[in-house]
């Protein structure tokens, strides 16, 4: 056998989905069947949830049901919200999403593989989701930890418990579309590395501790936070071309938001989350001077990049959008991570219980073959 690596693992397969399927020439991106375009315009995250777990669009009962369901499990035990709350206020927000998930690793609740109760399981995941975030975030702006006031949608109840003040029902529709555009992208990086935990059969927490570890690095999901802070680096709409020269043409530094080893055109999400920022823009002239500098880098990266198929991703313009909800510049990569545990579970799940086989891949060895061992005095 001659054995052969592909770096990166590119055009390497590990499963097969029903998920989610990516057409990176054409730049098309469908759960299920459904293109995002459908569900961010129609669907709302609870229907992305049930879609993503059960298969399908839920029926008005099932979406009912489910969202009882999740209202019983929004809340996390006051010893995990004590445990958060000691953390120090300058934590890395997903290290401290790592510290919550290890927590419930650790057996407070049983996370275990069990045939017929993973979804169940995995619905009480993504529902706790809601208040370790909103809770982090919450440690990590000084303000006191509380119990979410569940409100009627994921969303809502989010936002509420994130900030001690009502949130206009238009921001509720704008973070209800960010946690859709976001809930799954197939097998990057972090589901992967939560592929490979689970696949041992380790416990649903463990999975989530995995993915959030990948997510952060800034090639994954930190470049959503990096790309946000790219624009505050630039301040001004007037000092984008000396930037783009200086840190991306002279220092070949790389554009965060920019790049993808799927898409060879604009990820459809960056156009999503691009058109977010222009309606928060025309409102909030904070949000109106990051659009212009982000808009502006966008054409100048594109004429630079296009011919290496290097457009947009999905991070580049979502930081503004959760910036003009009210968010610190910290929060695009947790708030990413929030929706994402639905993609992760889904997909460990669809592994696990369908085509379970420890991952274990080989390593080629090209070290020296064979050597004597030499006492440490005479080395
Ligand atoms: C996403 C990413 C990691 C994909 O990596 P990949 O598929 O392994 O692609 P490579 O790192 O091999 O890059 C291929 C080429 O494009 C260039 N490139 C890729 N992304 C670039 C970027 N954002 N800015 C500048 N150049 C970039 C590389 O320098 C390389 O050029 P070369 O062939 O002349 O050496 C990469 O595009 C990147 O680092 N993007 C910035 C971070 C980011 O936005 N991540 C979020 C992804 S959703």
């Amino acid at each position: 056998m001659v054995a052969e690596i592909s770096k990166g693992l590119e055009d390497v397969f590990i499963k097969t989905t029903t998920l989610t399927n990516i057409d990176g020439i054409k730049g098309i991106l469908r759960y299920r069947g459904y293109d995002i375009n459908d569900l961010v315009e129609h669907g709302t995250y609870e229907e992305v949830i049930y879609l993503m777990i059960y298969g399908s669009l839920p029926t008005k009962e099932q979406l009912n049901t489910l969202k009882e369901k999740m209202k019983k499990h929004y809340n996390i035990s006051s010893d995990l919200l004590n445990i958060l709350a000691k953390l120090p206020k300058n934590a890395d927000a997903i290290g401290m999403l790592e510290v919550a998930f290890s927590v419930l690793a650790s057996g407070e609740v049983d996370y275990k593989w069990k045939p017929d109760a993973d979804k169940e399981k995995a619905i009480e995941l993504i529902a706790k989701s809601l208040s370790i975030v909103a809770n982090i975030y919450r440690i990590k702006e000084g303000l006191p930890v509380k119990n979410a006031v569940i409100k009627e949608s994921y969303a809502e109840t989010f936002l509420n418990v994130c900030f001690d003040k009502p949130v206009p029902k238009e921001f509720v529709n704008v973070m209800d579309k960010a946690l859709i555009l976001y809930a799954d992208h197939e097998v990057p990086a972090s589901t992967t590395a939560a592929l490979v935990v689970s696949s041992t059969l380790t416990d649903m927490a463990s999975s989530i501790v995995a993915g959030l570890a990948a997510l952060k690095g800034p090639l994954h999901g930190g470049a959503a936070e990096a790309a946000f802070k790219q624009f505050i680096d630039i301040g001004n709409v007037n000092n984008v071309d000396s930037w783009f020269n200086k840190h991306v043409l002279e220092n070949k530094e790389r554009l965060m938001g920019f790049g993808h080893r799927v898409y060879k055109t604009t990820d459809p999400r960056s156009k999503i989350f691009k058109r977010f920022s222009e309606t928060f823009s025309k409102y909030n002239k904070e949000v109106d001077r990051y659009y212009q500098i982000a808009s502006k880098l966008e054409n100048l990266a594109t004429n630079e990049f296009s011919h290496k198929g290097i457009f947009a991703n999905t991070d580049f313009y979502s930081g503004i959008v959760y910036y003009g909800l009210g968010f610190a510049p910290y929060m695009p990569t947790p708030l990413f991570a929030l929706s994402r545990v639905t993609g992760w579970l889904a997909h460990v799940m669809e592994y696990v219980e369908e085509q379970e086989r420890i991952i274990r891949p080989r390593a080629i060895y090209v070290g020296i073959d064979r050597r004597d061992y030499v006492p440490i005095d005479k080395r």
